[in-house]
């Protein structure tokens, strides 16, 4: 049973691993006997985790990555091929965030948002894929959000870039399956990281989000490594093209605003 979910052997590649979820990932993968590359606009920020990864005992390779710019993609992609001969996993994890309401949002806030989740992540997989399709085989994760099915105040370009990124998994899983590719969207709710430490740092927010999960509290990262690593073995061997939700229910609606409503 536990051959499942055995990565040994595999080398997986997880963008944005600098900090937050990114290293999560890394970490889950590695523990599961992956190699890693890992990446970060930053050299010098992935140290700490570089020597986190070794003392498991894996090879890893920290790379430098900008999604927004394709020379540096295809660059990283080139360099992780040649050190290690073989990419069996791709988690596409950059990503960033500008909260605004609608009609705050520039030209360019659009830009970063959409060139990072939605063109980087397109590109990323790209470069990889070329490297996947004569080895017959590849798992793609991209990192989606509950976004990616629901609209928030506040997260319109963030949304659409989500959105995007569950439709493009449909796209590319349905394109690459042939070649013995999966590509599917894990999708985390609510996760307490740098990205949106802000929020979390109001215990208002926090109690009217925690009171609007099922599970009644917000996501920590470990609560991602089951699904992560589900999508990156041998046990997802016929899943393709899904959107994974790890949310603690949030996106099943607001079935208790309505309850509480008709009380
Ligand atoms: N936290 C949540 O609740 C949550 C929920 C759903 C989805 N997500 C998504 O999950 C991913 C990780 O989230 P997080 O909360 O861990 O975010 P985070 O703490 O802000 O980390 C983002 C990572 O992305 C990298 N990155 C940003 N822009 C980049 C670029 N242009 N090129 C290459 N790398 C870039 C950063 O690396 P450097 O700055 O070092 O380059 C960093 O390692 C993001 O895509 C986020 O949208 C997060």
């Amino acid at each position: 049973m536990n051959q499942l979910f055995d990565l040994a052997g595999q080398v997986a590649i997880v963008t944005g691993t600098s900090r937050g979820l990114g290293q999560y990932f890394g970490r889950a993968l590695a523990r599961a006997g992956a190699d890693l590359v890992i990446t970060s606009r930053h050299l010098e920020s992935l140290s700490s985790f570089e020597e986190e990864i070794r003392s498991l005992g894996r090879r890893v390779l920290p790379l430098e990555l900008d999604v927004r710019n394709r020379p540096s993609i295809e660059r990283m992609v080139a360099q992780a091929d040649a050190a290690f001969g073989r990419i069996d996993i791709l988690v596409n994890n950059a990503g960033c965030n500008v909260r605004k309401p609608a009609l705050e949002v520039s030209w360019e806030d659009w830009n970063l948002v959409l060139d990072t989740n939605l063109r980087g992540s397109f590109f990323v997989a790209q470069a990889v894929a070329r490297r996947m399709i004569p080895r017959g085989y590849g798992r793609i994760i991209n990192i989606g959000s509950v976004t990616s099915v629901a609209g928030y105040a506040g997260l319109g370009p963030y949304g659409a870039s989500r959105g995007g990124i569950r439709q493009l998994t449909m796209s590319l899983a349905d394109e690459w399956g042939r070649h013995g590719i999966t590509v599917n969207c894990l999708a985390p709710g609510w996760f307490r990281t740098e990205q949106n430490k802000v929020l979390y740092e109001n215990e208002k927010w926090v109690e009217y989000l925690c009171d609007r999960i099922p599970l009644k509290r917000p996501g920590e990262p470990p609560d991602l490594d089951g699904a992560l690593v589900f999508l990156a073995s041998e046990s997802s061997r016929y899943v393709t093209g899904q959107l994974l939700l790890v949310d603690g229910g949030i996106s099943t609606g607001a079935t208790r605003a309505m309850v509480q409503k008709t009380a």
